[in-house]
């Protein structure tokens, strides 16, 4: 796997303000590549794949990145017209787009129309306001796999506590208005969860999802798409899941479900995290340092309002002391710079001595960090790198507190 070195990231850290998103394009390719390279599906008299990678560009929108992965050949899961308005502005065909829509708006639906982007629809409310507005069109159905999966309860998107998809239980509904307005439906849509390790949970949302794709029900079907929920390894003793397993089970379940189904569907997967995640480094620099009782606290220039996974679902990042790598093993609680209790990167973390001014990599960086930032506190986002054979390459700019002030309060 290709990691940048400490070296590469201490360099880019000393040429810059931190703090700094650095990201390593060649990853990301790799990461992109590896669904081809497990699974393994071929049209029938064809040597093209029907395998269709939508990167969910939610996970990581910088427009280097999906430019990167738009020459690979990748496709886009879209969630706002906002990134709509992106993708197309990048070149992406609007074939190559699907809208997975959630509580949207009529003018979102009008917008996303226009634009000619496929909408997935996960609601039987939505449904019917569509089919009324737009009978005959053509259109994606998502539907709750009804299983339960995902790294924390909060990133959960299956069963019947969350808001997302239509319930299995209510496909006579969906028929009805189905047939009601003569939509063609092209494709039927499940996402179970992000960080799923457990892949029988997996294979059961493939299966449910498989069991009412049938020529019956849906006769004009051209994919079955199950969503992202890819997961990384954050945590250095977590066990990676075996994808090369996971590619040669899903082949052979999709294949099968096409000859029963009659004809060859395209395969759709969304993956966000496991194609950005690795690849990205929050680097971060240590400017006070405070001894709170039994506690060592080592205070930084960044904040949840750069990186909000930890305080949001308790995830863990790797955190490693660039400037001090051999330094004696101690326990810190790294923090930021925000005015608020919970604004905390690791609690009791052990790490190589840290020094006032020593510069920390916080990694996993790369998806849903810099996109889930904000500017609470009033303090603009940092630099976002590309590091891609051999360059390094400023990809989006940290702004001054004036040009933010002006950009957001202009009148
Ligand atoms: N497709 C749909 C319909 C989704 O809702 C999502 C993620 C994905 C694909 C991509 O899932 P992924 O492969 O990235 O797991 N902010 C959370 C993750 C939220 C995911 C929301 N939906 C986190 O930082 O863990």
């Amino acid at each position: 796997m290709t990691q940048l070195s400490s070296e590469t990231l201490l360099k880019a850290a000393k040429k810059y303000k931190t703090p700094l998103f650095i990201y390593n394009g060649d990853l990301i390719l790799e990461r992109y590549n590896d669904f081809f390279k497990f699974i393994r599906l071929k049209k029938m008299n064809s040597r093209k794949s029907n395998l269709r990678i939508l990167y969910a560009m939610k996970a990581n929108y910088n427009p280097e990145i999906l430019k990167l992965l738009k020459k690979q050949g990748a496709w886009l899961d879209l969630v706002s017209p906002g990134e709509a308005v992106l993708a197309l502005k990048l070149g992406f065909r609007k074939e190559h787009l699907l809208f997975t829509e959630n509580n949207m708006t009529n003018e979102e639906m009008h917008k996303i129309r226009k634009l000619g982007i496929l909408i997935n629809i996960g609601s039987l409310s939505r449904l019917e306001k569509f089919g009324k507005t737009y009978p005959k069109s053509e259109v994606c159905i998502r539907f709750n796999p009804d299983v339960i999966a995902g790294e924390h309860e909060k990133v959960i998107t299956g069963g019947d506590l969350t808001k997302f998809g239509i319930l299995l239980s209510d496909l006579d509904q969906v028929k009805n208005i189905v047939k009601r307005y003569k939509l063609k439906v092209v494709g039927l849509h499940e996402h179970t969860g992000s960080g799923i390790s457990d892949m029988n949970k997996v294979f059961q949302s493939i299966q449910n999802l498989m069991n009412i794709a049938t020529r019956e029900n849906f006769p004009k079907l051209k994919f079955l798409d199950f969503g992202g929920g890819f997961k990384v390894q954050y945590h250095p003793q977590e066990i990676r899941v075996n994808y090369a397993e996971f590619g040669l089970k899903v082949s052979r379940m999709f294949e099968k479900f096409c000859r029963k189904y009659g004809r060859t569907l395209d395969l759709y997967f969304e993956p966000g995290k496991y194609i950005v995640a690795e690849s990205g480094y929050l680097i971060v620099e240590v400017n006070t340092l405070k001894k709170n009782k039994s506690r060592l606290i080592a205070g930084t220039n960044s904040g949840f309002n750069h990186l909000i996974r930890p305080v949001l679902y308790n995830a863990y990042h790797h955190i490693t002391n660039l400037s001090n790598p051999d330094g004696k093993i101690r326990k810190y609680d790294i923090v930021g710079n925000i005015c608020e209790t919970g604004d905390t990167f690791a609690s009791d973390r052990k790490i190589p001595e840290i020094r006032e001014y020593d510069l920390l990599a916080i990694h996993n960086a790369g998806a849903y960090c810099y996109s889930m930032g904000s500017l609470y506190n009033l303090r603009p986002m940092p630099a976002e790198f590309l590091y891609a054979n051999g360059n390094l390459k400023m990809v989006s700019k940290r702004m001054s507190e004036e040009e933010l002030i002006e950009k957001i309060f202009k009148d």
